[in-house]
């Protein structure tokens, strides 16, 4: 199995949702600068990956890959200086098959040469997706992405350098309705380290509704992953849009949270030179941080659920549970639930906090909440003994 190089979700930044191919040297060390400025690199969010578009169209003389050089007129290795010369770690978008996604040259048939470049570049992350893959004459689709990603893979753990691996190969079996999605899962938690599942959350050009029924598809997809996912192999619901995107604060609270609970990859993509103080404060919520980085590395359960509201609770390392009580529902309501339904032993005591406000408070069991039409309150709780 390729090796564990990311024992808790992956925290950082990546430019795809909100700049899409208008990225550049500029966006990128703006962004990197802000957030080892604004403390959310401090927090956890540590590596600043480049997505599609990034390149020259062709490749070079000697088949290697170039970075466009109007977008990037000091070149990777640069960028990677830059990177760690502010603490971060340095990722990179490429794709398996033979194309892009934004029709740029894909690693197929260069595996081991680009992974070399990567590396002299000083690259700490890839995040391989899987336009364009092609299909050899007797080979299933499933067959096709593996025998790509176990190339990719291999490639990458032959460089020496340790290199986070990001797979996008389950993005692109969910739709088929059969189980082949469920073996797909399975090989890319051996080939790499986290992967993609649901559909592309939503970019910044669409509206805020939109926005918001793209983080619920990708929550209740997610949700469902549960068990598949273990320490250093990680489902990915894709990045928080959690920044100026439209969302409201109760929408940006309950994406932070619900992908706390699933102990997803915590990856924004926003302007962060531009973040407002609010939305810095969801992202940088210490607790609610700590919930998704839990070493146990469980992802929350789901107890009770329906049209208008989803129960979760998550296991934690030192025995408490975390609960979400989620009213995806367009009004307020009252959630509730009880110590014994999550999980929690038996205790005439529980002592419950909630990990936006920080308040705590005494329960006998029960526990329940008035929460925010999009809102989701989070407890964190303890059986006193
Ligand atoms: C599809 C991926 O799912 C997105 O996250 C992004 O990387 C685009 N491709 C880039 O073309």
């Amino acid at each position: 199995a390729y090796p564990n190089l990311a024992p808790r979700p992956p925290m950082g930044w990546n430019n795809w949702s909100y700049y899409t191919c208008d990225v550049n040297e500029k966006v990128v060390l703006d962004n990197a600068r802000a957030l080892a400025r604004n403390g959310l690199a401090d927090r956890g969010y540590d590596t600043v990956t480049i997505d599609d578009c990034w390149m020259a169209k062709q490749r070079g003389p000697q088949g290697e890959l170039v970075a466009d050089p109007a977008k990037f007129p000091h070149g990777m290795a640069y960028i990677g200086r830059e990177l760690h010369r502010l603490g971060l770690r340095f990722g990179i978008y490429e794709d398996v098959g033979t194309l892009t996604c934004g029709k740029y040259p894909g690693s197929y048939g260069h595996f081991e040469q680009d992974a070399r470049q990567f590396a002299g570049w000083g690259v700490d992350y890839l995040k391989a997706d899987g336009c364009n893959v092609p299909r050899p004459a007797g080979r299933t689709k499933e067959q096709s992405y593996r025998d790509v990603y176990e190339q990719q893979s291999r490639a990458l753990l032959a460089t020496g350098r340790p290199i986070t691996f990001s797979v996008s190969a389950p993005a692109y079996f969910q739709y088929d309705g059969d189980s082949v999605w469920h073996q797909v899962i399975e090989w890319s938690a051996k080939l790499g380290n986290l992967w993609r599942g649901g559909r592309d959350i939503a970019l910044e050009q669409q509206s805020a509704a939109t926005k918001w029924s793209s983080i619920l598809y990708n929550f209740r997809y997610n949700a469902k992953l549960n068990g598949l996912q273990r320490p250093g192999r990680w489902n990915d619901p894709d990045f928080l849009l959690v920044g100026d995107s439209g969302l409201s604060r109760h929408e940006m609270q309950s994406q932070m949270s619900l992908w706390a609970m699933m102990a997803a990859p915590l990856i924004s993509s926003t302007n962060l030179a531009e973040l407002s103080p609010e939305a810095r404060e969801v992202l940088g919520n210490r607790a609610i941080i700590a919930v998704d980085q839990d070493s146990l590395g469980r992802q929350g359960e789901v107890v009770a659920q329906n049209d208008g509201f989803t129960v979760m609770s998550k296991r934690l390392r030192n025995g408490d549970r975390a609960v979400a009580l989620f009213n995806s529902g367009d009004t307020p309501r009252t959630l509730s639930t009880t110590a014994e339904a999550v999980g929690l032993p038996a205790s005439s005591s529980y002592w419950m906090r909630d990990l936006v406000t920080g308040r705590g408070r005494h329960s006998d069991g029960k526990i329940a909440a008035r929460v925010p039409a999009h809102g989701t309150v989070l407890y964190r709780i303890t059986a006193r003994s």
